[in-house]
């Protein structure tokens, strides 16, 4: 899958000339950005308000540059630059909040009415509850892992499935650095042996991203390779893990998304090495996925007990934990349909 799946019927011309506009700034300072750009505050504001509009009316080509733009403003937080960048800019604040607002907007027109109010206040039952929930839902076994990538994939398929999934799991480390800022007792433990995990219990040669990163020499991807690589939904589901881990007030949605991303991922990552084998690939690129099919249960298993747990005595937390739980598997679903039928559409199957 590439640039080439874009959806390219589209009414967001003018939109997608302000996402290049402010784009433009973010190699700038900040100060420099606000002082010559605040005065067009107005006239930026009201396209970005466009492009969210049309986003979320269906134009896949808005949703697009929606979310390309909300990635590449992310890059300023999540990257130590060489050069100037525009974090810290107002008017980028103002931008990113107006994209960030419609993208969580979104998200939760996916969810049931009436699923979060059936949440059980127990937080044992509360537990249960949220595990049934994920575990009926399309994403859990989803057939793009348990058909595609498990019998037909072939290594080129193999190649752009890692590139897409590097928005995740090339940075989980992060997510979790940002996620646990005021956390304390059980939850701060149980993201700290997580995320010592994620450094390979102080082994260089065994910190997960780098591992990871040893698939990108199996298939020559280059990093400035990757945007350009990315569809709106490869996009989406990095921006979201961003936009949870980064605020404390969408901690519980945090702790709801990156809990599911954990549990979903022995089963799917089985399919994944199933393919490796079968294509026989070199074997150390696929040593960090073989790795997260057992450890990554282990992180499901103490995140449920350690995090969730602890956190479900409140409403608030519950409603929020729930929230995010969904917007991971129901992103999750539309993004693995999506492939699939891209995946079925190039070799000519119907589904
Ligand atoms: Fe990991
Ligand atoms: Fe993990």
């Amino acid at each position: 899958m590439s640039i080439i799946d874009r959806p390219t019927m589209s009414v967001a011309g003018p939109a997608a000339a302000v996402v290049e506009e402010v784009s433009s700034w973010l190699a700038l300072p900040a100060d420099e950005v606000d002082r010559a750009f605040l005065p067009e505050r107005e006239r930026v504001t009201a396209a970005i308000g466009d492009l969210n509009e049309a986003a979320l009316a269906g134009d896949g080509e808005a949703f697009y540059q929606q979310q390309l733009l909300l990635s590449r403003i992310y890059q300023t937080i999540m990257q130590i630059p060489e050069t100037p960048t525009a974090e810290g800019s107002v008017l980028v604040h103002e931008v990113t909040r107006m994209l960030e607002t419609a993208t969580t907007a979104a998200e939760d027109r996916w969810i049931e009415p009436g699923t979060l109010e059936g949440a059980p206040a127990d937080p044992k039952r509360y537990l249960s509850w949220l595990k049934d929930l994920v575990r009926r839902h399309r994403a859990f076994k989803h057939p793009y892992y348990t058909e595609f990538i498990n019998r037909d994939a072939r290594p080129e398929d193999l190649r752009t499935y890692v590139i897409q999934e590097s928005v995740v799991d090339g940075r989980f480390d992060d997510f979790l650095a940002m996620m646990q800022i005021g956390t304390s007792g059980a939850s701060k433990m149980e993201i700290a042996g997580n995320f010592w995990d994620e450094m390979g219990n102080g082994d260089p040669g065994e910190v997960h991203t780098h591992l990871f990163n040893m698939i990108y020499d199996v298939f020559d991807i280059r990093p400035q390779d990757l945007e350009s690589a990315m569809t709106a939904s490869d996009l989406l589901s990095g921006n979201l893990a961003v936009l949870l881990c980064r605020y404390r007030h969408t901690y519980p949605e945090a702790v709801g998304f990156l809990g599911m991303t954990e549990w979903l991922v022995p089963d799917r990552f089985r399919n994944v090495v199933r393919a490796w084998e079968r294509l026989g690939l070199p074997d150390a690129g696929i040593t960090y996925h073989r790795l997260h099919i057992t450890i990554d249960s282990q992180h499901a298993a103490g995140w449920f007990h350690n995090v969730v747990l602890p956190a479900a005595t409140s409403d608030r937390m519950r409603r929020g934990i729930a929230r995010g739980a969904l917007w991971r598997v129901n992103s999750s679903a539309r993004h693995l349909d999506e492939r699939l039928a891209n995946t079925w559409a190039a070799t000519g199957r119907t589904a």
